[in-house]
């Protein structure tokens, strides 16, 4: 297995250091399993009861991580309206879907999170005009502009702008609804989903807001229903139950008339002042991809964000820090912490090629993730890669794989596999189209998020 070149061997020691959230709540270590979709839920959008049910398929996945000694796990995202799904097989928590076999399955699943300590996040998420096409053509959205995607597709239905009523009754109550659950459920917290184009952030970036009440023109305006859900959440579970409440934000967006880093700091201060738990910073929509470096002065620090974020950070005292995507080797990890541009190490794709990678790294048994032989810059192949290998994790649990929570997931690293891997997914791509052109949803490609 090929790893990350690293320039020198570094303790892992500052890794290890546990994390204070404000509300009394400590963290193991600095490690973070990002967000990742699992698509691999129940999906029945004519039997409610029976809809974004997680399955056995998401408890092993989970019981992998579970082993992987995270400060924190936040689950992929799990949605909070029936129809405004990011892709068919998203988890889902909604009012009309209550049921004792639903809070067993997500509590199961929390269960699974922490059976070493880990603290269970679970990333709630309303798709907006991201909901897939195929659940839904006519997304509900925070205007009625159209996502358009680089290169252009037909991905994403002409979304309806929700009424001002309806931000209430169909977002913040739905948020609000959902973060009980999980809360009952015996998760540790909620992280809403404010990055990467989804509904959240519909609201807060220009080129998706063109609403002329409360809800839009200003920053604060933009930022408004963040804010209420926050505050409506805290309502129901107050921060003495040391619930957390953390948000996922774009330190930029990188494209025209987007979210800039000044936006960005406004909106941080604002979840500071109102006491967010965590903040994770990374940046991007699904219009513009940017899993990758953009610039040349990032490569060496690894983190893509990193220069976002130190602009930012100097705004959070009490909010705890989060910095996710890049980090790839001990080194840049430390030197992020060192240098205080991040409290907390977010990973995504090394997560899923090694469910167990801080044990590793925090051992010093290696001193970096695997290096995959994809091209850096081909994104949606790395990002479908690794849903690959989550459904690879998914097929046993730990105890069923014989105590190897490396079952069965494939080696990115050989070349071979690289080969294979491509092959497949040209031909999942044909497929997807088949099914599409026969009505039928294309369950297992994986875009982004
Ligand atoms: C397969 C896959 C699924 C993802 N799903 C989500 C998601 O559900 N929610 C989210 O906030 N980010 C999602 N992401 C983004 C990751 O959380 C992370 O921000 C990104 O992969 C960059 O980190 P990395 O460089 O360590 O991979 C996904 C990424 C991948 C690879």
């Amino acid at each position: 297995m090929k790893r990350f070149p690293h320039a020198a061997t570094v303790s892992s020691k500052v890794l290890g250091g546990k994390l204070n959230f404000p509300n009394g709540i400590t963290a193991q270590n600095r490690f973070m399993k990002a967000a990742m979709t699992e698509r691999l839920a129940t999906y029945s959008l004519d039997d409610f009861k029976n809809h974004g049910l997680p399955t056995e398929q998401i408890l092993n996945i989970y019981d992998k991580w579970g082993h992987g000694q995270f400060g924190m796990i936040i689950t992929g995202n799990v949605c909070v309206d029936p129809i405004n799904l990011e892709a068919a097989g998203n988890a889902i928590i909604f009012k009309e879907g209550e049921s004792s076999k639903r809070r067993n399955l997500f509590s199961q699943w929390a269960q699974k999170i922490k059976q070493d300590g880990s603290l269970a996040i679970m990333q709630l998420s309303h798709a907006g005009r991201q909901a897939s096409v195929f659940v839904n053509p006519t997304p509900y959205g925070v205007s009625d502009i159209e996502l358009k995607t680089d290169p252009p597709g037909s991905m994403y239905g002409k979304p309806i702008a929700l009424t001002t009523d309806q931000i209430k009754t169909e977002v913040v109550d739905r948020f609000v609804y959902a973060a009980k659950f999980a809360y009952e459920c015996g998760f540790d917290g909620v992280q809403l989903h404010g990055a990467h184009g989804y509904l959240l952030t519909q609201f807060t970036s220009p080129t998706t807001n063109n609403r002329n009440d409360k809800y839009g023109g200003s920053i604060e305006n933009r930022n408004r229903v963040i804010i209420e859900i926050y505050d409506e959440i805290r309502k129901e579970i107050p921060e003495t139950s040391g619930f957390l409440i953390g948000i996922k934000t774009n330190s930029k967006e990188f494209q025209d008339k987007g979210t800039t880093v000044e936006d960005a700091k406004q909106m941080c201060i604002e979840y500071e002042k109102r006491g967010f738990d965590f903040v994770e910073l990374t940046g991007g929509t699904a219009e513009k991809f940017v899993f990758a470096h953009q610039r040349e002065s990032t490569v060496i620090r690894e983190a893509f964000f990193v220069e976002f974020a130190e602009t930012i950070r100097p705004v959070f005292k009490n909010t705890v820090v989060y910095l996710t995507g890049g980090f790839r080797t001990t080194g840049a990890m430390v030197d992020a912490i060192t240098r205080n541009t991040t409290q907390g190490i977010g990973l995504g794709r090394p997560a899923t090629a090694e469910p167990d990678l801080p044990k590793k790294l925090l051992n010093g048994d290696v001193p970096s993730a695997v290096k995959d032989e994809f091209n850096p810059n081909d994104m949606i192949k790395q990002i479908m890669a690794s849903g690959s290998q989550i459904e690879q994790m998914a097929r046993n649990s730990v105890e069923g794989a014989g105590g190897n929570v490396m079952d069965q997931i494939t080696d990115y690293s050989d070349e071979k596999m690289v080969a294979l891997f491509t092959e497949k997914a040209a031909q999942l791509f044909v497929d997807a189209a088949k099914d599409a052109l026969a009505g039928k949803i294309p369950k297992n490609i994986v875009i982004m998020n």
